[in-house]
């Protein structure tokens, strides 16, 4: 994405935020959630991972003026993008507490017809995600939409 932003000289900024330190305890409201089981289900799942090598990527790529990553947890670090507009958002967060957080903090801030994609959404092992979407979206006008490509099907929410 930030190459492509790069190529074709888009105004716009990429924001990568994440704990770089796995799950927190939240985890296990997921776990008490049930669903399919998945090794990386548990407190610091997913910590086998480094800011610092995906930080010398960006700076690999020459992407450092059009990427920013912010490492931590949500709680703490949405607040430094809190008077940013989005016109995108991917969120690949898997727990209920994290689709929760993000979409309180995401929805507000979107542009009208920015999407929100959300990984997570009928994945076995995340029954999380989807009650956290469907909680949140149930007073709102929009629904989830399917795409499906090859073996992979994601939904994502325009917003009106
Ligand atoms: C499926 S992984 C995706 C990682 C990365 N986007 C990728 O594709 O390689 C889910 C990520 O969500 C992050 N995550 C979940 N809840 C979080 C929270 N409350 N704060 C920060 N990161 C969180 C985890 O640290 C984990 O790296």
């Amino acid at each position: 994405m930030g190459t492509y932003i790069k190529q074709q000289a888009i105004k716009k900024h990429i924001y990568g935020l994440d704990s770089f330190e796995g799950f927190d305890e939240t985890v296990n409201i997921d776990i008490a959630l049930g669903g399919s089981h998945y090794s990386l289900k548990r407190e610091k799942g997913f910590d086998d991972t480094s800011y610092d090598l995906v930080q010398d990527k960006m700076e690999y790529f020459n992407l450092e003026s059009i990427v920013t990553l912010i490492p931590g947890f949500f709680e703490r670090t949405l607040s430094e993008i809190k008077d940013v507009r989005f016109s995108f958002v991917h969120l690949d967060v898997d727990l209920y507490q994290s689709y929760k957080a993000c979409l309180e903090f995401f929805y507000p801030r979107m542009s009208t017809q920015g999407i929100i994609l959300i990984d997570e959404y009928d994945d076995p092992p995340w029954p999380g995600c989807n009650k956290a979407v469907d909680e949140f979206l149930a007073d709102k006008p929009e629904k989830p939409i399917q795409i499906e490509r090859k073996s992979f099907i994601k939904s994502y929410v325009i917003k009106k």
